[in-house]
């Protein structure tokens, strides 16, 4: 019996992507590999929020490190694992810094309060402290007047992918497919896992 074809993953993938920006799953975070100024290789998780037309966003704080190497070197990568599904997926694209405010803006709008006060630090991520319980904030309510100063840190980054690799060890052989943007459709094949 045939199994899943090329566009049977291309569309399980996507689709594992979307579920992950509603519901905690083994894609919401993501694995974000940038390099620094000096050529060094930096990874952290960051939750993926939104997933449209081979496009995915996260926010992220303007004055992080991560935000400087975006803004310095835009190509990243990022990877998660299922392992339930025993499936890796691996992203390589090209970062941007969004600077359409409007977008920006709605984005925030529709962050939960919680997620605000995320931005609420006065000092960058970072930034040495004597003691952990020492964060200075700048003592902002969520929603209030003054909200629109955490907003100022509020980074929202559009990654376009350039490469989907999937890796699937679920059955034996492994099973590793990548889709490969080419202008507007994706280039994809099988390779050797
Ligand atoms: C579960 C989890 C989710 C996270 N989500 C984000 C995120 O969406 N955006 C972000 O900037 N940092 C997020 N972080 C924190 C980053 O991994 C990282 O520690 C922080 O952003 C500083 O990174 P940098 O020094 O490379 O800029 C998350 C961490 C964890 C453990």
């Amino acid at each position: 019996m045939p199994g899943i074809s090329l566009d049977g993953v291309f569309q399980k993938l996507n689709h594992l992507l979307l579920e992950a920006t509603k519901a905690r799953t083994p894609f919401t975070i993501l694995q974000l590999a940038t390099v620094d100024g000096a050529g060094a290789p930096k990874v952290r998780g960051v939750v993926v929020r939104q997933v449209e037309d081979g496009k995915l966003s996260f926010i992220t704080d303007l004055r992080s490190p991560k935000a400087k190497e975006i803004s310095e070197q835009a190509l990243v990568a990022l990877s998660a694992y299922d392992a339930d599904k025993s499936v890796q997926l691996r992203i390589e694209g090209s970062a941007l810094i969004n600077a359409d405010e409007m977008r920006r803006k709605e984005f925030w709008d529709n962050l939960r309060a919680h997620t605000h006060h995320l931005f609420n630090s006065s000092i960058s991520p970072g930034a040495e402290l004597p003691q952990p319980e020492d964060t200075p904030t700048m003592g902002i309510q969520a929603h209030s007047p003054g909200s629109g100063e955490l907003y100022e840190h509020f980074g929202l980054v559009d990654v376009t992918v350039g490469r989907f690799d999937w890796l699937d060890l679920s059955s034996y052989p492994h099973q590793r497919c990548q889709f490969t943007r080419n202008h507007d459709s994706w280039k994809a094949i099988w390779v050797a896992p």
